[in-house]
């Protein structure tokens, strides 16, 4: 079976350090791996629709930042395709037929969904759309027959809920066969990498509380974000033992640094283990670990923004790149859906065996 991966992101703002680690960076290794036979990274903006209906602008605007993200952190079109969820009209009509799979309560038993409820206030009058869009994931992934979904851990349920989706499915229309893929979650080996922290200490980076460093920030910018970050309240005077658990800028490292960041940047040091062991000892200052933070932040960036400042110089030419990927995932999606439909015994006009055998029988009459 071939090895195909689809994710995605919602193009709701600009991706920061949590996407980073948590999926981009993985997604360009799998990308460069030679493993797969197909990649498609989406921008989800009909999903970004779910919760922001009201909001079409943002979501416009955001395509491009978030396709400029794809590309400056390396994930490259020759390999990867990258492409707009609504410009596959296959994966509405799709969601359309796997609706019938899902029970309300099954929808309502998500937990990323009902978190999402509660964050988004809509206890009382949930849409439609957003309380579906699970089903809609679901489309987004089997249309691609994808086998692997590399994405965050708050994601988990909604792969559980595709995979749900295509036993029922194979087993109510596939008359022993597998038209549908079951997919596998492909999560961040390490908890950091799955939840990194905001720069102010709170459990998520997210833009609603202006605590990220996005991937675009200039460096001066990352500067003053990383120089203001939340360390350990009570380490105070320099000579105070500090604490290294729940303090950022050491998530941040755990995150981010190698041996050979130390090498390159703070060399009185062999490792992390090392610059721990001094801070909780006390003698160590905020300033300078924030300062190893900054120069292995700005090392990794750097190259991102290279790539980045290359494309803006050309939007056209990005356009046309979501536009080309678009249009493949659509030939993608078509097979998909026409084997779906077949399944599903509605392809009238493709059935020649249907209209002649119905003809025999009205002659026969
Ligand atoms: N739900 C994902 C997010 O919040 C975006 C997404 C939409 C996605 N469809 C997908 C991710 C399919 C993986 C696979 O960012």
């Amino acid at each position: 079976m071939s090895k195909v991966i689809l994710t995605g992101d919602r193009p709701t703002g600009r991706l920061h350090l949590g996407h980073y680690v948590g999926s981009l960076k993985r997604r360009v290794e799998l990308q460069n791996s030679g493993e797969f036979d197909k990649i498609f990274i989406m921008i989800a903006d009909a999903q970004a629709l779910t919760d922001n209906f009201d909001n079409p602008d943002k979501i416009r605007d955001n395509i491009i930042e978030v396709a400029l993200d794809y590309l400056s952190v390396g994930l490259d079109p020759e390999k990867a395709n990258l492409f707009i969820q609504s410009y596959v009209t296959e994966l509405t009509e799709l969601t359309f037929y796997y609706m019938n799979l899902v029970t309300v309560s099954r929808l309502e038993r998500n937990p990323t969904v009902k978190s999402e409820i509660q964050m988004r206030n809509f206890e009382t009058s949930i849409p439609v759309g957003f309380f579906t869009y699970p089903i809609s994931q679901a489309s987004d992934i089997t249309a691609f027959k994808a086998t692997v979904v590399p994405v965050g851990e708050d994601q988990l349920p909604m792969i559980e809920q595709t995979r749900e989706i295509v036993r029922k499915f194979n087993a109510t229309y596939g008359n022993g066969e597998e038209i549908l893929v079951e997919p596998k979650a492909l999560i961040p080996e390490n908890s950091i990498c799955s939840r990194l922290p905001g720069t102010d200490g709170k459990a998520k980076m997210s833009k609603s509380l202006g605590n990220c460093i996005y991937l675009s920030d200039d460096a001066e910018t990352v500067r003053q974000k990383v120089m203001s970050m939340y360390t350990d309240p009570d380490h105070i005077k320099v000579t105070d033992p500090g604490k290294v658990e729940g303090n950022a800028v050491f998530t941040y490292l755990d995150a981010f640094a190698t041996d050979e960041s130390f090498a390159e940047f703070l060399p009185e040091y062999k490792n992390l283990d090392e610059l721990k062991d001094h801070y909780r000892r006390g003698g160590l200052g905020d300033v300078k670990v924030k300062k190893l933070l900054l120069n292995v932040i700005n090392k990794e960036l750097e190259p991102i923004r290279a790539r980045r400042a290359e494309y803006e110089k050309d939007i056209p030419g990005v356009y046309e790149i979501l536009k080309k990927g678009s249009e493949a995932a659509q030939k993608e999606a078509a097979a998909t859906l026409a084997a779906v439909k077949a399944a599903m015994k509605i392809n009238y006009f493709e059935d020649s065996a249907l209209i002649q055998g119905q003809q025999e029988r009205f002659n026969n009459k």
